[in-house]
């Protein structure tokens, strides 16, 4: 047993035989790791998902944050969920809270936000190992459950490996980081297909290897299947439109939004680290003016305006379908309307008929 061990509680090792030794795993991800993702992440090989990350004092305190930030269903498992924070006894309190939902409680100290920097959480507390090892041995000393740890490389292989092993000895019992320690550790970062996972496993004799980027654009990266985007995109639908069993909390439609957007990606550029999901007409409008310039949604300037405006998940299957009838049989476009046309979505939004590629169009 190690120090910082409790009595009776089992170690890393055996938590992760007991987790059913997860070798591919779903990233945490802000506004994309969320149930429906994971259910399809599953689906396609991955053995472990992680939560998106929660903010701890946010959690206590915001009933609606609180609300949607986190979904999770009896199905969800393994599930790690993840906090951030630089309170200890805040952490460990809003932890408490979820900790029947989840087989570890993560925390994230790899954070590089400016966010993050404002609000003292993430990768800004790296420099502070008291702090650090507060948080850990608190929350393993406060959850009946594993409490493991994410972070970030470091500037040199040693000030990496000694903070592996300063966050072993605090209590956590997995590590998602790059060197060889001696509890489970995943390693992540940059994997974008299956033979570059195998070959990470290889190179680096990880337990696991992490997908975070690579997962949102193919779904079924793991399962080695190539992506077939619109498959997809209507696996995600059908999983979001089934009310899952016990659901925990209600699930944002912005969220799946969200991801359909991402799996339309046809490459691997745009990579993007929102702290939330679409917050105004603008920033959606801009996203999607970067996310479908390299897909069909770019020349069909009329399908792009139906996603801008979409609010069903019935809509949306609709458009895919369209846009997928149309590249099939390499359609043209519509003729565009001028700048002052309205284009009917829904029943009952009006949008601008005019291109988000138009200067100013955006609200
Ligand atoms: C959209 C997005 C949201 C993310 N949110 C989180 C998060 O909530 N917590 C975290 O520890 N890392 C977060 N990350 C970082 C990923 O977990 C992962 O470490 C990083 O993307 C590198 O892996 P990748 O190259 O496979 O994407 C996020 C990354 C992305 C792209």
């Amino acid at each position: 047993m190690s120090s910082s061990q409790k009595k009776g509680q089992e170690n890393g090792w055996d938590f992760w035989k007991r987790i059913g030794s997860p070798k591919y795993v779903s990233a945490p991800m802000i506004g994309a790791s969320t149930l429906a993702c994971r259910k399809l992440f599953r689906k396609y090989s991955v053995d472990l998902c992680y939560s998106p990350m929660i903010i701890a004092s946010l959690f206590l305190e915001d009933s609606d944050y609180r609300e949607k930030i986190l979904t999770t269903d009896s199905d969800d498992r393994p599930l790690f969920i993840q906090f951030c924070g630089d309170n200890a006894q805040i952490m460990a309190q809003a932890a408490k809270q979820v900790q029947h939902l989840c087989d570890s409680v993560d925390i994230n100290f790899g954070c590089p936000q400016a966010f993050a920097e404002k609000c003292h959480y993430g990768a800004y507390l790296q420099d502070e190992w008291d702090l650090m090892r507060e948080i850990v041995s608190t929350m393993n000393r406060e959850l009946d459950v594993c409490v493991s740890a994410k972070f970030r490389m470091q500037a040199t292989i040693d000030k990496t490996v000694g903070m592996a092993q300063m966050l072993q000895e605090s209590g956590a019992q997995v590590i998602t980081m790059h060197e060889q320690i001696t509890v489970p550790f995943i390693a992540n970062g940059g994997i974008i297909s299956l033979e570059q996972a195998d070959h990470i496993l290889d190179l680096t004799k990880a337990n696991a290897v992490m997908v975070g980027e690579g997962l949102r654009r193919n779904p079924a990266l793991f399962a080695g299947i190539e992506r077939n985007p619109y498959k997809l995109c209507n696996e995600l639908i059908d999983i979001s439109k089934k009310e899952p069993q016990n659901v925990y909390y209600p699930q944002p439609f912005e969220f799946i939004i969200e991801q359909v957007h991402r799996i339309l990606l046809n490459n691997m550029e745009g990579s993007s680290y929102p702290i939330q999901s679409y917050d105004s007409k603008k920033r959606k409008r801009n996203k999607i003016r970067e996310e479908t310039s390299t897909n069909i949604f770019h020349k069909h300037w009329d399908l792009r305006e139906q996603l801008i405006g979409v609010k069903t998940l019935t809509s949306l299957e609709q458009i895919l379908a369209e846009a997928e009838k149309r590249e099939k049989s390499n359609e043209d476009p519509p003729p565009k309307p001028g700048r002052h046309s309205v284009v009917q979505e829904d029943n009952d939004t009006i949008i601008s008929g005019t291109s988000i590629f138009d200067e100013g169009s955006d609200s």
